[in-house]
């Protein structure tokens, strides 16, 4: 492998935690204060995915839809994630969503941090968040464990920059590494059909650089890209290392999780797509054969 190309990428971080507990208002938050404010202000759609800098430096986030969807993306091998952030109300602490959220998060062996979300609340109590996280094995650093908590509002921005600095000091220690001259490969956070455009997908791209007019195979599907948008919503010529945005071009909606992974040739991509539909095809058939003979 010829790692002259190599350079540091943006860390791409992923937010779960127990319904209600603040997960998409820390994101809308963070968003909010930190993308540039003549483009903030018109945006209304929802998005998964989004990059932001803190310090001159690039994190991205990815709002998780669930965790059923993390651990999928984790079995199909696109670990998009870097580092988890594990949202805890400060009002209402661990609750059963959260030690689910806790275990996902140990299994994929990426650093975790804690946010205690709600401070603002008078009902907020970091010390009980504390020590019923501690009691499931993700001790804070100030107790003498090895999980750093962060106060947080996302009604305020208290605690924000904090967040921020913590998941930067975060990526600076894993040491990210990604080359931008390479095929590019992509992994899908959420893909849909959308009337008069075909199939959407939004991608965080892991390695080399996603281009308008690449040929791509993604799973069972393929295509041209034929357009990109950024997570601001603008079109855009391409994508870079661990950045996000939306693409149109792929025959059929890929599955979230599924890799895209870029191809010299509109033929090459198309046969490698067909190839996996027909083996997908009969591995399906081969089982209901099965299950009927039984
Ligand atoms: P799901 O995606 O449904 O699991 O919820 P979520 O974790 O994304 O929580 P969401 O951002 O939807 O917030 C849930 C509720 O908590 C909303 O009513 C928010 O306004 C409120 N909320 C979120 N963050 C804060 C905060 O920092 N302080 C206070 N006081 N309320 C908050
Ligand atoms: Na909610
Ligand atoms: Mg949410």
């Amino acid at each position: 492998v010829d790692i002259s190309h190599f350079v540091t990428r943006p860390p791409v971080v992923t937010i779960m935690g127990h319904v209600d507990h603040g997960k998409t208002s820390l994101l809308d938050k963070i968003r909010s204060s930190k993308v540039a404010s003549g483009e903030a202000g018109g945006i209304t759609q929802h998005i998964s995915a989004y990059t932001i800098e803190q310090s001159g430096q690039k994190i991205t986030f990815v709002d998780t839809p669930g965790h059923a969807a993390f651990s999928a993306m984790r079995a199909r091998g696109a670990d998009v994630t870097d580092i988890v952030i594990i949202v805890v109300a400060a009002d209402d602490g661990v609750m059963p969503q959260t030690e689910e959220v806790i275990s996902h998060a140990k299994a994929s062996g990426c650093p975790i941090i804690v946010a205690v979300n709600k401070m603002d609340k008078e009902t907020a109590n970091m010390d009980m968040v504390k020590a019923q996280m501690a009691e499931r094995e993700m001790t804070p650093v100030d107790w003498g464990g090895d999980v750093e908590f962060i106060g947080v509002s996302a009604h305020t921005g208290m605690g924000i920059d904090d967040l921020l600095e913590n998941i930067l000091l975060q990526a600076e220690i894993l040491e990210l590494k990604a080359d931008p001259k390479a095929k590019v490969k992509a992994a899908v956070v959420e893909a849909s059909l959308e009337k008069g455009r075909g199939p959407v997908a939004t991608v965080i791209v892991q390695n080399g650089i996603l281009r308008l007019g690449d040929n791509i195979v993604c799973d069972t599907t393929y295509g041209r890209v034929k357009a990109i948008t950024n997570d601001l919503g603008k079109p855009v010529k391409e994508l870079g290392l661990s950045e996000t945005g939306t693409v149109l071009g792929l025959n059929e909606v890929p599955a979230a999780g599924a890799i895209m992974v870029g191809q010299d040739s509109d033929k090459e991509a198309r046969d490698i797509a067909t190839k996996r539909a027909e083996h997908a095809r009969a591995k399906e058939l081969s089982k209901s054969t099965k299950v009927s003979l039984e």
